[in-house]
């Protein structure tokens, strides 16, 4: 039986990667979980956690559809969530052209709709109590144009504003909400986008960890937004007075099918 007294958190995509060290962290902080993904090894991390001695209840569902994030709202069953960390997504490579269609809806539909539809459920109630911390997932990519990653790309450009703008909705409303932007980070991402054989896919990466602490000690101070590592924060500077058509080439050179070979 959960014990109501701990704070409970809501981690989505926390199967794997950068979500599981975010759950890790709020159980290590004594919060309650409630954690979500689309494949089976939801059950195993939940496992896993439960070693920090908090109460960690898995749901496999697919976040990209209505029923899915209803089914997370049913779970949640009118409980005070402290804290809201929406996670989920994933990419897709390959030229837009030479893209299923399903794949490119499936990527928008859990990046952004399923993303926003949780988001929307969740903060009315913490708006309601006045209380609560939302942390949600956007990345560096939304500050370049993603040749070869085009839609990914596109939405999460979408992810970092709308974050901006619904903190500033939220100003005075006791609840916080903090965008982490990651940058190319080794989990499982590149495999699941079909990335592995680009610049960007075969390069070092960050950290899971290390991206998941910067995320969630911005959360927990309330801060607005963070990108996630020096090196990143050149980046993103240098993107914001990049001419699109230059960011766009340079994108390519990291994600074309095939940069892997001019891996350094
Ligand atoms: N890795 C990077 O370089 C990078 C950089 C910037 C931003 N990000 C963002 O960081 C977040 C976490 O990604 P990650 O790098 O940690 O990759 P990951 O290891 O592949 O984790 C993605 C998580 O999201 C879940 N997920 C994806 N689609 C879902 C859906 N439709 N319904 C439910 N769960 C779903 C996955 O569950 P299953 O595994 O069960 O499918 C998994 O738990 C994503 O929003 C990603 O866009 C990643």
């Amino acid at each position: 039986m959960a014990d109501t007294a701990k704070p409970l958190a809501v981690v989505t995509g926390a199967s794997s990667g950068i979500g599981f060290e975010l759950a890790k962290l709020c159980a290590e902080s004594g919060f309650n979980l409630i954690i979500a993904a689309d494949m089976p090894e939801i059950e195993q991390a939940a496992e896993a956690l439960r070693s920090t001695g908090v109460t960690v209840e898995p749901l496999l569902t697919d976040l990209a559809t209505r029923q899915g994030v209803e089914q997370l709202h049913a779970l949640i069953g009118g409980r005070n969530v402290d804290y809201l960390l929406a996670n989920a997504g994933h990419g897709l490579g390959r030229a837009f052209l030479d893209q299923d269609f399903d794949e490119i809806e499936h990527v928008i539909d859990t990046n952004i709709t399923g993303t926003v539809y949780l988001i929307q459920l969740v903060t009315r109630e913490m708006r309601a109590r006045g209380e609560g911390k939302l942390l949600i997932t956007g990345s560096i990519a939304g500050f370049m144009p993603g040749s070869f990653s085009a839609v990914y790309n596109g939405t999460k450009a979408f992810i970092n504003s709308f974050s901006f703008a619904l903190r500033n909705e939220l100003k005075d409303s006791g609840v916080t909400v903090t965008c982490l932007m990651p940058g190319a980070t080794d989990t499982d991402f590149f495999e699941r986008a079909d990335e592995v054989d680009t610049k960007v896919g075969a390069e070092e990466k960050d950290l899971a960890y290390d991206v998941a602490r910067d995320g969630f000690d911005a959360m927990m101070a309330g801060k607005g937004d963070l990108v996630s590592g020096l090196y990143n924060k050149m980046t993103t500077a240098m993107a914001s007075v990049t001419p699109a058509g230059m960011a766009a080439e340079q994108h390519r050179k990291l994600a074309e099918p095939g940069t892997d070979k001019n891996a350094t």
